[in-house]
């Protein structure tokens, strides 16, 4: 099928990818002339494992262009993937969709054309997208049955994108018209069933089987995908705030995570306690479902509590300090880890951004270091008054405590009784219980958490 992808973020470049994997024509639209000519010489904008790779394999099913007009008249299925930014009061900023909802309106070919939003949107805008698209059709005389309007939440994860969109727990698709469901289903017939060759960099997980549909309505699609992200930071909060207690009574942390998640109805799955959740979609998909809710006259005190627990877990590292060093200002501090989780560069909502500010607030000196996100964070955050370390050495030497953010695997095995000999007080702070404490202990370290 001949496919348009509207926007070449995390979310749109791995979904032309992997469409044109399948051997699906697709088209990727960006109006930034940087990022289409760095497509087009083969660069990725942003890090993604095996991204490169799979836009190498699916090159000849891949075009990249700044025209809506190259894409949208041949194409059977629109993808929009346009950014829906945080704005005022967590409510997302839909001026890109609606761009690109009357750009598409204004462009649609002869055939059925079925419009996917993937861009994380309110619940119930998918009817809003399909006004705009049908203002704009019938200012170029178009009829209003020449498309339709499909849901279709992306599950992916920063750092897995490619496998959970090529292997994902389930499809769903909202629609609220037959033909609609008729033509994803044809689509993703290949991923639904399993019968794509796996890249040889994505082997198939032995889990897969056929994957499950769910073939719905706009708004139970829309609210799925809220629902689901809401649940899982809910999940992350939970065994943070149990942490807290878990403190002031001596348990571990890490075994009452353990010890709850082997219950099946229960999982091991997103109970890793610490310093909780960044990136792009945790954050302001929670947010947008408070916002929505109030629309209501709904409280969301849950997802509400979620969101302040997660909150107040950055500001824990700086009292946490505080309370080892007794005063932070004139002290050095060393942060290791930028990006909001390993994997990734995106720094969006990232923890280390918050602490960092938190401690130079109080006159702290802040060293910092990423293995993959120092670049972008020259670029987007140059602002802040930080040390940039060029390696881990540096981060630690003649600091009074090293702080944890980020579990990269580069920093799993590192020569602690090395570090601590050059620190100025060996204090580590590890807000993701990603280090052994007899190990760090036996190096001549203070090992600290967020959970005791
Ligand atoms: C998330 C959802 O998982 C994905 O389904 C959705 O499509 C987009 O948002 P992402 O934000 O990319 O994906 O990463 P994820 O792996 O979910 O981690 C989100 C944050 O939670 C990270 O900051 C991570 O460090 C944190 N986290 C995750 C925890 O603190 N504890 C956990 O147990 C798991």
């Amino acid at each position: 099928m001949n496919v348009a992808i509207l926007g070449t973020g995390y979310v749109g470049l791995t979904t032309g990818a992997c469409l044109a994997y399948l051997g699906h024509q697709v088209t990727c639209v960006d109006p930034d002339a940087n990022k289409i000519g760095a497509l087009q010489r083969g660069e990725v904008p942003f890090h993604e494992p095996h991204l490169e790779d799979l836009l190498v394999a699916a090159r000849p099913n891949l075009k990249f262009t700044m025209d809506y007009s190259e894409a949208i008249p041949d194409s059977q299925v629109v993808f929009i993937a346009v950014g829906t930014p945080p704005g005022v009061g967590g409510a997302p900023d839909l001026r890109y969709l609606q761009a690109a909802a009357e750009g598409v309106g204004e462009r649609l070919g002869p055939h059925f054309t079925v419009i996917v939003n993937k861009s994380t949107v309110p619940i119930g805008s998918g009817n809003w997208v399909g006004a705009l698209v049908r203002d704009a059709a019938e200012r170029r005389g178009r009829g209003k049955d020449c498309f339709a309007v499909a849901s279709n939440p992306e599950f992916l994860r920063e750092g897995s994108a490619l496998l959970d969109s090529l292997y994902p727990d389930r499809v769903v698709i909202g629609a609220d018209d037959p033909r609609t469901a008729e033509v994803l289903y044809t689509l993703y017939r290949p991923i639904l069933d399993q019968t794509f060759q796996p890249p040889a960099f994505l082997p198939r997980p032995d889990r897969v089987g056929g994957v499950p549909l769910i073939s719905t309505d706009l708004a139970s699609a829309e609210l799925i995908k809220y629902a689901a992200n809401a649940f899982l930071a809910l999940k992350i909060s939970y065994i943070n705030e149990i942490g807290q207690l878990a403190e002031k009574v001596g348990a571990d942390i890490s075994q009452v995570a353990r010890g709850i998640g082997l219950d099946a109805r229960i999982g091991t799955r997103f109970l890793q306690a610490g310093i909780g959740w960044g990136g792009s979609c945790f954050g302001k998909d929670t947010a947008a479902l408070v916002s929505t809710a109030s629309e209501y006259g709904l409280d969301m005190s849950i997802v509400k509590a979620a969101r302040d627990v997660n909150r107040r877990q950055r500001e824990r590292v700086v009292e946490k300090l505080l309370g080892e060093l007794k005063i932070l200002k004139g002290r050095t501090i060393g942060l290791l880890g930028l990006a909001f989780k390993p994997h990734t560069d995106d720094l969006r909502e990232a923890p280390a951004l918050d602490v960092a500010r938190h401690l130079l607030e109080r006159g702290a000196r802040v060293k910092v270091h990423d293995p993959v996100a120092m670049n972008r964070f020259k670029k987007e955050h140059a602002g802040m008054d930080v040390v940039m370390a060029s390696d881990v050495h540096e981060v630690a030497r003649d600091t009074d405590a090293v702080v944890l953010i980020t579990e990269w695997p580069q920093y799993l095995d590192l020569d602690w009784e090395s570090l601590a000999s050059v620190m100025r007080t060996p204090i580590l702070l590890d807000t993701r219980h990603a280090f052994d404490r007899g190990r760090i202990t036996r190096a001549g370290l203070r090992y600290i958490t967020l959970a005791g």
